[in-house]
């Protein structure tokens, strides 16, 4: 398996790939789980080539304590990696080979994608995503990139970023990976202590039975069933749930039989955020 940490190394040896295989990018920050695994999969099987990234992104963190937080584990990270493919290349950069030196995001329209859910959550995230997943696109120039369900709002934001900027990379959405108990798979779920990992999976409970009331009630009464939910729990926390249009992720005013809806979640446990969703 290649490692580069260089950009430069990094680009020649992409340069000098054979041009008739198609190439496969799966963008990550590391801590590399099941969830991540499967998106692995999925681009080795459909491309001659996979380039794997392993960055901590710090300009889509709203909060260096996070950041700092981060799980690092870029042995095992390595292992899980070579397990899937020996084949598989990976680009480890520093922040400042990043940016060159210039650790800062550009400012982006993603014609309001941005403005909700985690957008109004987390100030500049998705600039700060929009960036690095743009100077990776256009570093790897991937024939297909890969990206998790998990993060849904993200997944709709760089297929816009993809059709503003005229990049000629497919994107592939890939389904959400989750813990036996329901939990969706995340790095943050390390930080859970067990029985607070094993509570966390009324999340996905949760958005089970929103899914089946939304078969026959509106969307205000499903949020506002959710939200009674957290309030009689005594260990989570809810920050958001909305029911939105899976195109446009505009809330839902009222239910359209030709549209597709998705809900989607954002929780505190113990102090960590942990965000799921579900199509409807
Ligand atoms: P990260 O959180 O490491 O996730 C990398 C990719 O794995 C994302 O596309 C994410 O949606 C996917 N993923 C994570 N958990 C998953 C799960 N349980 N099931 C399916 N897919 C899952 O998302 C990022 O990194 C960053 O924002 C990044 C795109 C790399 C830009 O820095």
């Amino acid at each position: 398996m290649l490692i580069f940490r260089a950009k430069n190394e990094f680009a020649e040896h992409l340069f000098s790939l054979n041009k008739t295989s198609s190439l496969g990018l799966v963008p990550t920050m590391g801590a590399l789980h099941k969830g991540h695994e499967s998106l692995v999969q999925s681009a080795v099987a459909e491309n001659g080539k996979l380039v794997v990234s392993i960055f901590v992104n710090p300009t889509q963190f709203d909060n260096k304590e996070d950041l700092k937080k981060y799980p690092k584990t870029l042995e095992a990270d390595l292992l899980l990696l070579q397990k899937v493919s020996e084949d598989i290349i990976v680009f480890v950069p520093t922040a400042e080979e990043m940016y060159d030196n210039k650790v800062q995001s550009k400012s982006y329209d993603f014609e309001g994608l941005d403005k909700i859910m985690e957008g109004a959550f987390r100030d500049d995230h998705f600039n700060g995503v929009g960036t690095i997943v743009e100077a990776l696109l256009h570093l790897v120039k991937p024939d297909r990139a890969y990206f998790g369900e998990k993060d849904f709002q993200q997944l709709q934001i760089i297929k816009k970023l993809v059709e503003i900027g005229k990049i000629p990379v497919e994107i592939v959405g890939c389904p959400i990976i989750r813990e036996a108990s329901g939990l969706a798979m995340s790095s943050r779920n390390e930080r859970l202590s067990k029985t607070m990992r094993q509570k966390a999976s009324f999340i996905y409970k949760t958005l089970l039975t929103a899914k089946e009331k939304f078969g026959t009630k509106s969307a205000k009464y499903v949020t506002n069933w959710v939200e009674d939910q957290f309030k009689k729990h005594p260990n989570l926390q809810l920050e958001y749930i909305e029911i939105t249009d899976v195109e446009t992720l505009t809330p839902v005013q009222r239910k359209n039989n030709n549209l597709k809806y998705r809900a989607f979640i954002a929780v505190f446990a113990d102090g960590i955020r942990l965000i799921d969703n579900i199509a409807l």
